[in-house]
């Protein structure tokens, strides 16, 4: 495949074409993704500004909260607009005090996807993702034979339409796609954490979107005097040009920052028109160096 422009603003992800900047539902829930959040009409609010903004990409899982984060996107959205891409992950469960534990079964896929389903009230998930979880924090070998082969009975039964895979290595996506086609990746990467550098140029080649999580650092937001210097020049934010370098970095690459700020949603939805001059973009290189 002829690589992509990086300049494009879309890409294709669950059979449709979605803008690449998207958004990231996670922060929607309590703190530690827990429990309500303090202001729900704000999350209300968020949301839908984010889709009155051209957002057609909301990433989600129903263990945030758990199932609060889902029910507010019902709330906020439903009936859903056409074109809308909502991309939920399944492999985890939450604990009584918030712990995150693998939940790999074939019984316990099924009822994550069902209450996805449940919560998000559609018929079919546009996207699930099989989250590893054989090390919470970081790709680790192990095989994904059995869940990825209950997932894919669950889209042969039609809940699903398309399936990808997050914080997983090279040899799970190889493995994943002799069991069922993949449509995406989302691992953790942003300007700092670069161990995917390879597998997204790989990706591209193949068409595959690569969907970075923590694109702003996530529960420890990036900090670097370059990142900062650079911004000032360029009068954007450091936000706003890590979310830009995200989109120059490869075609394949879409973008869910999360927020649940009015402000900085619409701060990083403007990230798209920041333009990176060549000094600018090389100097941002070497921060993970
Ligand atoms: N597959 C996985 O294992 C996995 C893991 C984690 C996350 N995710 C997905 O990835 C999405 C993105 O990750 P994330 O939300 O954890 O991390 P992130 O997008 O890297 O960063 C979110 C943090 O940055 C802050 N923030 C956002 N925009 C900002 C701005 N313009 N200026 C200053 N601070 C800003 C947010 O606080 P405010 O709320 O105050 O803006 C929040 O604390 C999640 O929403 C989730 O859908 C997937």
């Amino acid at each position: 495949m002829p690589p992509a422009d990086k300049s494009a603003s879309t890409f294709k992800l669950g059979g449709r074409i979605v803008n690449r900047l998207g958004y990231g539902a996670m922060q929607l829930a309590g703190p530690r993704v827990f429990g309500p959040p303090k202001d729900r009409d704000s999350a209300v609010g968020v949301l839908r500004a984010a889709v009155a903004s051209g957002v057609n990409h909301i990433d989600t899982s129903d263990y945030y909260g758990p199932h609060v984060t889902n029910q507010i996107i019902h709330e906020a959205l439903h009936p859903y607009p056409e074109g809308l891409v909502i991309v939920t992950k399944v492999g985890a469960r939450r604990g009584p005090d918030g712990s995150w534990h693998p939940a790999f079964s074939r019984a316990e896929l099924t009822q994550a996807v069902h209450d996805n389903l449940r919560h998000l009230g559609v018929e079919a998930l546009d996207v699930v993702n099989l989250r590893s979880m054989f090390d919470i924090h970081h790709p680790a070998e192990g095989s994904l034979e059995a869940p990825l082969t209950a997932l894919a009975d669950l889209k042969r039964q039609g809940l699903v339409r398309h399936i990808g895979l997050s914080n997983v290595t090279r040899a799970q996506i190889a493995q994943g796609r002799q069991i069922c086609a993949i449509d995406c990746v989302q691992n953790q990467y942003n300007l700092v954490q670069r161990a995917d550098d390879a597998l997204i140029d790989e990706l591209a080649r193949e068409g595959i979107a690569y969907v970075p999580f923590f694109p702003l650092g996530g529960f420890t937001p990036l900090q670097s005097s370059t990142l900062t210097e650079v911004a000032g020049r360029l009068g954007a934010t450091p936000m706003q040009v890590a979310l830009a370098w995200l989109l120059r970095r490869s075609a394949n690459i879409l973008l869910i920052p999360g927020t649940s700020s009015a402000a900085h949603l619409r701060e990083n939805l403007s990230a798209g028109a920041l333009e990176l001059p060549a000094t600018e973009l090389s100097a941002l290189n070497g921060i993970a160096a």
